[in-house]
């Protein structure tokens, strides 16, 4: 049975990624979980996977974890705080890493899980726009294997084919796909009015908070750009982005030779984590083959910069590399945060991330030291910043 640990168990991926495990009993350990403070579920979960260890990252709620354990009767050891997550993610024994925490949180967690020579798979897309290249340096150099979980770059994987490394210099453009979100043809002129809740009804997939907000300004995409420029080592002017309000062809990679190859499926994460846990092998995922007979059409446009411009920034910052992406992740993970916490209107994420960007004057950052340290001055400029777009 092959070692999985599940960073980020309690979320969206997490619980996804714990179905398909269920789906193919006798096929994976689950050898470590991780939240950070959802201890009731973390306890539910141990009882069913019964992990050697479960991590929490907010130590606050590790007494009563820890007591729920011991009336469970289970041996799953609990270990809580930061250096808790890097912990699980180089458990030995486990030779797979589901990177599914969401924001910067996610990034040393990754790393080490690179560092230890897993199968990283990189839901945690933050971690890409941050660290890209110390990110994959880290993978090719202990011999860890990195797949995409992200619909989209999964997608390109899966174009790319087995021979993916050598098949890249054939590539002209990647397309992204993205289906625009709850907000892709409502008045721009009321979207001061949104609220969270409106904010996190995607029309086609079922997400967390923070990536379901990124999905509504289409920071999302612009994130999946600078991942899919790290992943697949491409330029940004290589990757084009693609309205597809149906969620059904996930990604396309256009070759040289005039062919263009797609990933169609319906929308449901459950595929690409199978398809990663199971690579080079398919798994059963619990999910439907797509019937294109009752999808009938499949829509193309070009996204709308001045409608969507937390995805120009996105671009831009793409282009200007350096520190500019790490800024950029930052603010927009501080001016999410405020609006979900009905501190700032919608409108107000994509000006407060420029703001922030044009306060910043770092240049670049290589290692991992200067990236936190980047990050946390832009969170401390975006915490100011806040304070000038309140309600
Ligand atoms: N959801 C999707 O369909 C989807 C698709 C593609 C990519 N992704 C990417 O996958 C990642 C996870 O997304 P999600 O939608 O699954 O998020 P989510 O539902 O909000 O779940 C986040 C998980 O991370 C944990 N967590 C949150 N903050 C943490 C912190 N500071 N330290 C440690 N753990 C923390 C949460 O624990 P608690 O439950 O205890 O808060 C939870 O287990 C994101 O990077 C997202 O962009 C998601």
């Amino acid at each position: 049975m092959t070692g999985l640990v599940v960073l980020g168990s309690t979320g969206s991926v997490g619980l996804s990624t714990l179905d398909v495990v269920r789906r193919n009993a006798g096929r994976f350990r689950v050898a470590a979980l991780t939240a950070r403070s959802n201890h009731r579920l973390l306890l539910d979960q141990c009882r069913e996977f019964q992990p050697q260890l479960a991590a929490l990252a907010d130590p606050s709620h590790l007494a009563a974890f820890e007591a729920g354990l011991r009336a469970a009767g289970l041996s799953t050891r609990a270990v809580a705080g930061a250096a808790a997550l890097e912990q699980a993610a180089a458990l030995d024994g486990a030779e797979f890493v589901m990177a599914a925490i969401v924001g910067a949180a996610g990034l040393l967690p990754t790393l080490a899980a690179a560092h230890a020579g897993k199968r990283v798979l990189l839901a945690n897309k933050e971690s890409a726009v941050m660290a890209g290249p110390l990110l994959t340096g880290a993978v090719r150099d202990h011999g860890a294997t990195l797949i995409p979980i992200d619909s989209e770059h999964n997608a390109v994987f899966q174009c790319l084919g087995a021979d993916g490394e050598k098949t890249i210099g054939d590539v002209q453009r990647i397309l992204l796909t993205a289906s625009g979100g709850p907000f892709l043809d409502r008045d721009p002129a009321t979207l001061d009015q949104v609220t969270p809740a409106q904010a996190c009804a995607h029309p086609n997939w079922d997400m967390g908070r923070k990536i379901s907000v990124d999905s509504a300004t289409m920071m999302n995409k612009g994130l999946e750009v600078i991942e899919a420029c790290c992943l697949f080592d491409v330029p940004v002017d290589r990757i084009e982005v693609v309205i597809h309000p149906q969620s059904v062809v996930h990604s396309l990679v256009q070759f040289r030779d005039g062919s263009t190859l797609a990933q169609l499926g319906n929308p449901d994460m459950r595929t690409p984590i199978a398809h990663a846990l199971g690579w080079p092998q398919r798994l059963d995922s619990g999910v439907e083959a797509l019937d294109l007979l009752a999808v009938g059409r499949l829509d193309f446009g070009a996204p709308d910069l001045v409608r969507f411009p937390c995805l120009r920034l996105a671009l831009e910052a793409a282009r200007s590399g350096g520190a500019a992406p790490i800024v950029l992740n930052a603010a927009n993970e501080a001016a999410v945060q405020a609006f979900l916490a009905a501190e700032v209107p919608f409108t107000a994420i994509s000006g407060i991330i420029e703001d922030v960007l044009a306060q910043s004057s770092v240049q670049s950052s290589d290692d991992l030291e200067q990236i936190l340290s980047v990050d946390h001055e832009a969170r401390r400029t975006a915490t100011e910043t806040i304070g000038k777009f309140r309600f």
